[in-house]
């Protein structure tokens, strides 16, 4: 079975060809140095920008899978059309549905509307060593945090989620405060190798509560706090500090966010008595979460699966996927109602199961 995925709910405008659980093409193309001023996505620029890419993007994808001659043209070698229908922002996610009907049905094509986590969460099926059902997932991008209960295609129960910030967000505010462009967290990673993780003491937050939710608003303050202490004996701007300072301060955050990440995905399977869990979204790129999430998960004997680097942050490979599983395992009916309806909220666990 082969989908094109089109993914454009936030700031990457990306399209791919998978086959089955191949991928023919990968086409990604990020505008963060559009938002990197503003640090942070700015809605109306995102939907112009995806506007400006879209056709282009679609048009590398198709000639990635299908040969440098072929184009568009060649969309009738495909069994359907994907896109994210949510949850994202709702001018961007607009864009991708428009060009996904538009081709879908001048082909005569199925189209379907993916939610975007689902594509972050099945993306590990991407991989060469996929998972098997049942498993616990620990969603870490942008904008959420979840730890899920996944029992099969469409089978999913939230065992629990952030209640402020997300885990991204966390990285990335945090990164905003030690002076680092958006988006800050593979920057914060990367300062954070050559850091003491222990030379500040923050919060861990909500790690005894007892149940499996998260909250990082409160470590996003308590970096402030240690900034502004910092800022108050210094005389030079947080960008010229000494850069063992920065990535001490790095080191300590990503420890915070890594340690209740680990924790609670941890109690997770605990609870659940499940022995494999899979790791996705923006997040699952942290090295260190992965170290110590292998080191624990190892020692336990339990199964740790993650999507190929590159498929960790948004790309439509992960939208083709879970489309062509949806599909597949008939959770899905193949529609050619071609509405442009978008779903800027959308919770995972309404989707509908057969
Ligand atoms: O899944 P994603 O591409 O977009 C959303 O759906 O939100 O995730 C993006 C998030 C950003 O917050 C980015 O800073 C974070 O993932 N991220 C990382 C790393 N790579 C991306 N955070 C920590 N370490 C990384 N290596
Ligand atoms: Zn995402």
């Amino acid at each position: 079975m082969r989908v094109l995925g089109i993914e454009t709910s936030c700031d990457e405008t990306a399209a791919a060809v998978v086959d089955r659980h191949r991928i023919l093409s990968n086409v990604v193309s990020s505008q963060a140095d559009l938002h990197g001023p503003f640090f942070g996505v700015v809605p109306e620029l995102a939907s112009r920008a995806h506007m400006e890419r879209v056709a282009g993007v679609m048009e590398r994808a198709m000639r990635g899978a299908f040969g440098p001659g072929s184009g568009l043209s060649e969309a009738r070698r495909l069994d359907a059309v994907a896109f994210t229908q949510g949850p994202g922002l709702a001018g961007a996610l607009l864009v991708g549905s428009g060009v996904a009907c538009a081709l879908a049905a001048a082909l005569g094509k199925p189209v379907l509307g993916v939610h975007h986590l689902e594509g972050h969460l099945l993306s590990p099926f991407l991989s060469v060593d996929p998972p098997e059902f049942p498993f616990v997932a620990l969603l870490v991008s942008g904008g959420h945090t979840q730890l899920m209960r996944v029992d099969g295609v469409g089978r999913y129960a939230i065992l629990g989620e952030t209640i402020d910030d997300a885990a991204g967000e966390a990285f990335d505010k945090s990164a905003k405060l030690l002076g680092l462009p958006y988006p800050g967290g593979p920057g914060l990673a990367r300062l954070a190798e050559h850091g003491n993780p222990a030379a500040f003491n923050l919060p861990r937050p909500l790690l005894k509560s007892g149940n499996l939710d998260f909250s990082f608003a409160g470590l996003k303050t308590a970096v402030m706090v240690q900034v502004k202490k910092l800022s108050a004996v210094r005389a030079e701007p947080v960008e010229a500090w000494p850069p063992q300072l920065l990535a001490d301060l790095a080191a300590s955050t990503q420890a915070a966010i890594v340690e209740v990440l680990v924790k609670k995905a941890l109690s997770a399977l605990r609870e659940t008595g499940l022995r494999r869990l899979v790791v996705a979204g923006g997040v699952g790129a942290n090295r260190e979460l992965r170290q110590q999430l292998d080191g624990a998960c190892g020692k336990l004997g339990l199964r740790v699966h993650y999507p190929e680097m590159s498929l960790c942050t948004d790309n439509g490979a992960m939208i083709a996927m879970a489309a062509a599983m949806r599909l597949q395992s008939g959770q899905q009916a193949p529609s050619t109602t071609y509405a442009f309806d978008v779903k800027p909220r959308w919770s995972l666990a309404s989707l509908p199961v057969s």
